[in-house]
């Protein structure tokens, strides 16, 4: 360095608003910049050569050993965190000789040779108070966020209990609507039951009276006659047919009942190996009511292996898409019902003649509460529901609607459940796309 050049560098450190404290090895102050002289009111002359903890007793702290120790092993500089450690040096007199401590530092120790080879080290003060006022306000901002995030995550959670409500409610009014449908469908079995028990036991009176003549009667001619009179030839060819439909209506509410039983483990929520047509064949039988004014069901089942579901949850996906299917046909109409496999993956389908779906809609039919029926028949919340399920499978729901001619769901689900939980894959996946 010339002349010139030193002369310029100490122009700089004396205006500097930066505390520049040199030390030698044995840490006696050899020189500082006018910023230290008018912070700490103290005079440079007095100073040289005393140990910088005499001129600073304030300064003799663990934390000035650890930073010299930290400088003489790795002979690096050392800067202890100013927010904990508020000064090392005080300097409490501002620049124009007011007080005003500047209390919050960052300090810097390095050690150095001068051009003459000896070893020094280089301490640098400087004011961190604005630097930690605005860490302050990051802090405070940082807090407050972080309470707004607990805040949504209590609402998500109120959300998600909410949600589960919704849940709960379309199942209860899916079981409401079934309760309905079963009661309608075994109504007229029973009915006709009930009435030809009435019939049959007024065949029984007439019966008894016969026979209870035998005992009375003159002749057999007396006999003979009640027997005609009694229309005992009819009675006897109805008797046969009245039992044989009663039998026939008995069997029709036992199969409704197997099917129920067979439909509501609504509770059940493992997954296990199940027979999908077998499930599907149980729902139509539950939903029959619904779909028998309003269409012909034609059933194209393909080949599939067992699958691994949760079966009366799959169940209600079906039931779900089958009551659309007949909402969706005005008069009359076809529901088809296909399956299939390909890949480790197993598919059901639904497919109607119904109105269909205007394709603006299509991408809605899935949130909770969408609806395009009247108050009262539509809840919004059958595919949200199905949705959730056939997500929970690791599976997915296909759409493909014609307005005015029809609209086809299909249900993949994968034979076999991913090894990984569901929520993990959702995680990965996620993950993945902000890759
Ligand atoms: N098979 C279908 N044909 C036509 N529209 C359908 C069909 N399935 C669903 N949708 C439409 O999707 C909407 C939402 O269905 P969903 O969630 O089951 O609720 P909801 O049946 O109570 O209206 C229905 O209101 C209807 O507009
Ligand atoms: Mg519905």
């Amino acid at each position: 360095m010339d002349s010139r050049q030193s002369e310029l560098a100490s122009a700089l450190v004396e205006h500097i608003e930066i505390g520049v404290i040199i030390l030698d090895s044995e840490l006696r102050i050899q020189y500082w910049n006018s910023f230290i002289s008018q912070r700490s009111g103290k005079a440079l002359e007095q100073a040289q050569q005393q140990p910088l903890t005499h001129i600073f007793p304030e300064a003799d702290t663990p934390c000035l050993n650890e930073m010299l120790a930290l400088t003489r092993e790795h002979g690096e500089r050392a800067c202890p965190e100013g927010r904990e450690k508020p000064y090392l040096i005080q300097l409490p007199f501002d620049i124009s000789g007011e007080y005003a401590p500047l209390m919050l530092q960052n300090t810097l120790l390095f050690p150095f040779k001068s051009s003459e080879g000896q070893s020094l080290f280089g301490l640098l003060l400087y004011d961190s108070t604005d630097f930690t006022r605005n860490n302050k306000q990051l802090d405070a901002t940082l807090h407050a966020l972080s309470s707004k995030q607990f805040e949504q995550e209590q609402l998500i959670k109120k959300l998600e209990k909410a949600n589960a409500q919704l849940m709960q409610s379309e199942k209860l009014a899916a079981i409401g609507q079934l309760a309905a449908g079963v009661a309608h469908e075994i109504n007229n079995p029973i009915g006709y039951v009930f009435s030809n028990l009435r019939t049959l036991a007024s065949y029984v009176h007439d019966l008894l009276r016969i026979i209870d003549r035998v005992d009375s009667a003159a002749n057999l001619d007396e006999l003979r006659q009640l027997k005609r009179s009694l229309e005992y030839d009819y009675i006897r060819s109805d008797v046969e047919a009245l039992i044989g439909e009663s039998e026939d209506g008995i069997e029709r509410v036992k199969k409704i009942i197997t099917a129920l039983k067979d439909f509501s483990h609504f509770e059940e929520d493992e997954f296990r190996l199940a027979d999908l047509h077998r499930g599907l064949d149980t729902t139509l039988k539950v939903v029959n009511n619904e779909l028998k004014y309003k269409a012909e069901v034609i059933k194209e089942y393909g080949q599939l292996p067992a699958v691994e579901c949760m079966p009366s949850q799959i169940n209600q996906v079906m039931m779900n898409l089958l009551v659309n299917a007949a909402h969706a046909i005005e008069q009359f109409g076809r529901i088809t019902l296909r399956s299939g496999h390909e890949n480790g993956w197993a598919w059901l389908e639904v497919e109607d003649s119904g109105q269909g779906i205007a394709p603006h809609l299509l991408n809605r039919i899935y949130e909770p509460f969408f609806t395009t029926k009247p108050v009262g028949k539509g809840t919004g919340l059958g595919l949200s529901l199905s949705y959730n399920i056939v997500r929970k499978h690791s599976g997915r729901i296909e759409v493909f609607s014609t307005l005015g001619q029809g609209t086809r769901f299909r249900v993949w689900l994968p034979i076999q459940q991913p090894t990984q939980p569901q929520a993990q894959t959702q995680a990965q996946e996620d993950i993945a796309r902000y890759e």
